[in-house]
């Protein structure tokens, strides 16, 4: 098994080995696992993955998600990102997956919004585009350490409302429906993840935030709007170029992601699994005192 950075900061490329084969082997896993926690984003490519196979490799690392009612693929573990219909055809520019892929272009972190947030996700491609479509990632743990101190010691001590019809109704009024509205209820997460591995930590935000507690709505709003430019600044990025068989992995608490626009008439076809986050990963932490005191 061979690391290759991807950047020279985050990011890296692993070759020589399957998602199966690190699925089956501990040794690899091990070392796969301690890239996760060292590099935030993992890229496999050429993989012959199924849904399966995918399962598989997303359970070493922790419990994986089960997908909401009301949301597309729920009752399982897969989220399908895509952008035709049953009947095979491209979906028009209004229709509702269309509409879902552009709120997915917004910086994001996947599962904020949900009452235990995910430790990581894993995509892979099936179906790609000719032009456009790829994944771009920040490090917010590396954003995170370039803040001045008093920004860190503030953020620290902050905490930030998601909410996952915020996000949306950034795209369309209605576009989370009354049963995703239900499902997902606004919670409260400590502005900063720690690494419990490295001890390192990163700004935990994501476009699905909606304030910040202790400060008016506006003023709330405005402060994640400069943090996210802050941590997405040009030249900080990592996009990826998808070809079919490529999966990418990246750590929810260390970086955000969004999606790119690709032409609206070529199809793509996404498979995700997600890995909610433990005690284990940091999660204890990451709850306002409040929280833990009615608990
Ligand atoms: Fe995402």
């Amino acid at each position: 098994m061979d690391i290759v950075p991807l950047r020279p900061d985050f990011g890296v490329e692993i070759r020589g080995v399957t998602l199966a084969r690190i699925a089956a082997d501990d040794a690899l896993y091990n070392a796969v696992r301690a890239a996760f926690e060292e590099h935030s984003v993992l890229v496999f490519r050429g993989q012959d993955t199924d849904n399966d196979v995918q399962l598989a490799f997303t359970r070493r690392f922790g419990e994986p998600e089960i997908v909401p009612v009301g949301t597309s693929g729920m009752g399982g573990h897969f989220i399908t990102l895509t952008n035709f219909g049953k009947d095979g055809k491209v979906v028009a520019p209004d229709h509702r997956y269309a509409l879902r892929n552009k709120a997915n272009q917004l910086w994001h972190t996947d599962s904020s919004f949900k009452t235990t947030p995910a430790l990581a996700s894993i995509l892979s491609a099936r179906v790609v585009p000719e032009h456009g479509g790829g994944t771009e990632f920040v490090s917010t743990r590396l954003a995170f350490e370039s803040f001045p101190a008093a920004l860190q010691q503030r953020l620290e001590n902050s905490f930030a409302w998601h909410n996952y019809a915020h996000s949306k109704g950034k795209i369309a009024k209605d576009l989370a429906s009354p049963a995703e509205r239900d499902a997902f209820p606004p919670v409260c997460w400590r502005m900063v993840w720690r690494n419990p591995v490295n001890g390192r930590k990163a700004l935990y935000l994501a476009s699905h935030a909606c304030g910040v507690e202790g400060m008016a709505e506006q003023a709330g709003l405005a402060f994640i709007d400069e943090l996210t430019d802050l941590s997405t600044k040009q030249g900080t990025s990592y996009e990826h170029a998808w070809k079919p068989g490529d999966v990418v992995m990246w750590d929810n608490r260390a970086t955000m992601h969004r999606g790119r626009p690709w032409p609206g008439t070529e199809p793509r076809l996404m498979v995700r699994t997600t890995v909610s986050a433990s005690a284990a990963d940091g999660l204890e932490t990451m709850r306002p005192p409040k929280q833990q005191a009615a608990e």
